[in-house]
């Protein structure tokens, strides 16, 4: 796929079939991953792969707490998910606004390379409501970032609407 393509095929994927993604895709993706740009170069991200349905389901149970359908949801595409990325910060100097944005080109890129794949991709960040637990449970020091979930899915989704273009820009003509 050209890489136009790639970003218009990609949506936020909520139901993932019983089948395993194959550990080749998960490698393309994580590399895919890594090759974003960072502020500094600095690469201010560390990944724990969950492949591990007990794990998933630990998560899930955190966010099953919460009193709110959405999170409730994203619990169960957690649970329904393959494999699930956990993001987290990695301790440096960094701002931390610079630090957020090279985290979110992480995702990004995660996110079209597994398009490209033809594997389904959430970009979660309802699991900061559970960040303290999240943190024990993976014994981290690091603050949590996001989590993505990854499966194969029966359909990609229809597209989510858009603002105009014209309500988000603003274009300084050369004068004349
Ligand atoms: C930072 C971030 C956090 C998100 N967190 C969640 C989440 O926790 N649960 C969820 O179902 N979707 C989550 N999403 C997905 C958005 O809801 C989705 O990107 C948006 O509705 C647009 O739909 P699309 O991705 O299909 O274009 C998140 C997206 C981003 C970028």
């Amino acid at each position: 796929m050209q890489i136009n393509e790639v970003i218009e095929k990609r949506r936020s994927v909520r139901h993932f079939l019983p089948k395993k993604v194959e550990e080749e895709k998960i490698a393309h993706i994580l590399k895919a991953g890594i090759l974003a740009p960072s502020a500094k170069n600095k690469q201010p991200w560390f990944i724990h792969v969950v492949e591990n349905q007990a794990m998933k389901n630990n998560i899930a149970t955190l966010l099953e707490q919460k009193e709110d359908e959405s999170i409730q949801n994203t619990a169960r595409i957690i649970r329904e998910a393959d494999v699930l990325f956990v993001v987290f910060e990695e301790k440096n100097d960094l701002n931390v606004r610079m630090k957020h944005q090279s985290i979110g080109a992480l995702m990004e890129n995660m996110c079209l390379e597994a398009t490209e794949l033809n594997i389904g991709s959430l970009w979660i960040g309802h699991i900061l409501e559970c960040e303290k637990e999240i943190k024990q449970l993976f014994h981290e020091k690091r603050k949590v970032a996001c989590a993505l979930a990854l499966g194969y899915t029966e359909k990609f989704p229809s597209p989510r609407p858009r603002k105009a273009l014209k309500e988000m820009i603003q274009i300084h003509e050369e004068e004349k």
